[in-house]
């Protein structure tokens, strides 16, 4: 009835403002301190990184039982299944990044923040060296210089390690020097632009111009979910957007996907990947697949195509704006790390963890995410279901090890069967990590997403479309993990359909 509609409406605004209030006015924070209320004396743990690992362990971990201490380069998280929207204008960088001491704040116990890399890490006298980059701001003006950084070192009892990946370039050459990536909020922000440069560097050439082709010719490398979406974002924005201010624009601008493998998305269903080839193509979209770069340089680059018959032929495409997204790497933090510990030296491509994500070969060192080499993906879904599982094992670990401290210090035989009854029950509900496949989603341009959708070990959904599209933006925001955020990010796509995508360089 009309007037279950209108409660219910009423009902849903206070509850959203109650949220925003809370998030905004987190209570305060219980200092930190030498001794917990049991008497059991806090341990210190050390967490590195702001990403999708470190922040799902810091949102779910009770910070009254541990001095936290959390370190990262970043003083934001980053929620990356966006950032792809970024470079287009679509969402502004803003939106998709929370502070991480905002985050911190929500959390019962203090916890303390500094901005700095970890440069080395001793596991033998439990030190994490760490260094933060000084940077002098010139007054008036964008630039800065550095300064001898600062450093410093601190002592950890836990050592959670999230320090995420880089981008694998397989030493290509011309990869780092010629080429953009899109892992950072600055990539995708320098993406655009880059972008809007060669847009506007192209109009003072002649229409017939080969350099005037070159600069409109937007290429992405590589055609995992990252190359893909980044490529369906910028046809888009070509297409529905640039082409009311720049008119003619979309006949002359081209948007390349290289691929080496015969497939885009090769983790999804086939279906969805033969669905994806097609919306591509029904974009003028150039896709290709088979195709290996094998150099680049400041206007081209060098490729391999393989034909079907096995014979291999050089191709050369020429670009303006190039993106790389080759995949993932172990950061040198990683390798140096794995380097000081016998049971690591397999350690190829990431850290090597037992089932509660504790390295192998240290009793102090936990490492979650895209650091790590499991048998899960590395996916912000798998970083952040590991974050939860070991902040939960470390919530268990405070109370196991508080009556652990209580039996031996008890006197009374009562007391100490009591606590022993408890040990035994917080035990045996300490199970190994399981990861839970919730699907896979891409979005690949025209309002059409993928989508793999699995429930449970009974069934798995493959769809495509623009019903998929609606689903994919659903489930986003209901990932973000702000609310503000949430509000961000809808208010971003609300604008973008009303006045449609902005076309200046600047964010
Ligand atoms: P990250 O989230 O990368 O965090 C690493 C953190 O460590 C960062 O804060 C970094 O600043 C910090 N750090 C780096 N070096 C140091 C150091 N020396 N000392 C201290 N801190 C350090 N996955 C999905 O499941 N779904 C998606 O839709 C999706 N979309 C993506 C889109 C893009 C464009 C990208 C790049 C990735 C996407 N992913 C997605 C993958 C997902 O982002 C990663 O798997 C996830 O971020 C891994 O989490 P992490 O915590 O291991 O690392
Ligand atoms: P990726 O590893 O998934 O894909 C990289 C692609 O680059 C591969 O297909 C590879 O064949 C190709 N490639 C490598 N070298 C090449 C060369 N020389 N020439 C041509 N092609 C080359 O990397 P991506 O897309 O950055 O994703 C990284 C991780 O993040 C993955 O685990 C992915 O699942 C996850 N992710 C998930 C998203 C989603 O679920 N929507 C979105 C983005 C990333």
């Amino acid at each position: 009835s009309f007037r279950a509609v209108v409660f219910s409406g009423i009902a849903g605004w206070c509850y959203l403002t109650w949220l925003v209030y809370k998030e905004s006015n987190p209570g305060k924070q219980i200092p930190q301190s030498e001794f917990k209320e049991s008497g059991n004396k806090k341990k210190n743990i050390v967490i590195l990184g702001s990403g999708w690992g470190a922040i799902s362990f810091l949102k779910d971990l009770d910070t009254t039982q541990y001095n936290v201490t959390i370190v990262s380069p970043r003083n934001y998280f980053l929620f990356t299944p966006l950032l792809p929207s970024v470079p287009s204008g679509t969402i502004n960088i803003k939106s998709i990044c929370d502070s991480v001491r905002t985050i911190a704040c929500q959390n019962t116990g203090e916890v303390k923040y500094l901005e700095a890399a970890a440069t080395d890490i001793d596991p033998v006298k439990k030190t994490v060296s760490i260094q933060h980059k000084n940077q002098r701001f010139l007054i008036g003006d964008a630039f800065t210089a550095d300064r001898v950084p600062i450093e410093t070192t601190l002592d950890y009892d836990y050592l959670v390690y999230a320090v995420g990946a880089t981008v694998n370039t397989f030493n290509i050459p011309g990869v780092y020097e010629h080429a953009s990536f899109l892992k950072e909020a600055n990539d995708a922000t320098a993406v655009r632009q880059k972008i809007f440069n060669q847009i506007e560097a192209s109009r003072l050439l002649p229409k017939d111009s080969d350099d005037r082709k070159r600069l409109l010719s937007f290429v992405v490398c590589g055609g995992g979910p990252t190359g893909v979406e980044l490529a369906a974002e910028i046809k888009d924005y070509i297409y529905q957007d640039l082409s009311k201010f720049i008119p003619g624009i979309e006949n002359e601008m081209s948007v390349t996907l290289i691929e080496a493998q015969h497939n885009v998305l090769s983790m999804f269903h086939p279906r969805l990947i033969e669905y994806t080839k097609d919306v591509f193509k029904q974009q003028g979209l150039n896709l290709k697949v088979d195709t290996m770069v094998k150099k680049i340089d400041d206007n081209n680059v060098y490729a391999t195509y393989r034909h079907p018959d096995g014979k291999t032929e050089d191709v050369v495409i020429p670009y303006g704006t190039l993106v790389w997204a080759g995949g993932n790497k172990q950061r040198d933090i990683t390798t140096k790390l794995s380097s000081k510990i016998i049971e690591q030296s397999t350690a190829r491509r990431g850290l090597l963890v037992d089932d509660y994500f504790k390295l192998d070969g240290d009793e102090n060192i936990y490492a979650i995410g895209d650091c790590t080499f499991t048998t899960n993906p590395p996916t912000a879904q798998v970083a952040h279901q590991q974050g939860s599982f070991l902040a939960n094992h470390f919530n268990k670990q405070a109370k196991i090890d508080d009556l652990k401290y209580l039996i031996s210090n008890s006197t009374d035989p009562n007391e100490i069967a009591k606590f022993n009854k408890r040990l035994e029950r917080t035990l045996k509900i300490d199970k190994p990590f399981e990861y839970v496949h919730q699907g896979a989603l891409a979005y690949i341009g025209s309002e059409r997403a993928v989508a793999d959708l699995t429930w449970g070990d009974w069934s798995t959904v493959a769809l495509g479309g623009t019903m998929t599209f609606f689903f994919w933006r659903t489930a986003y925001v209901t990932m973000l993990l702000g609310i503000r955020n949430k509000i961000f990010v809808v208010s971003d796509w609300l604008k973008v359909g009303i006045f449609g995508r902005d076309c200046s360089s600047n964010e």
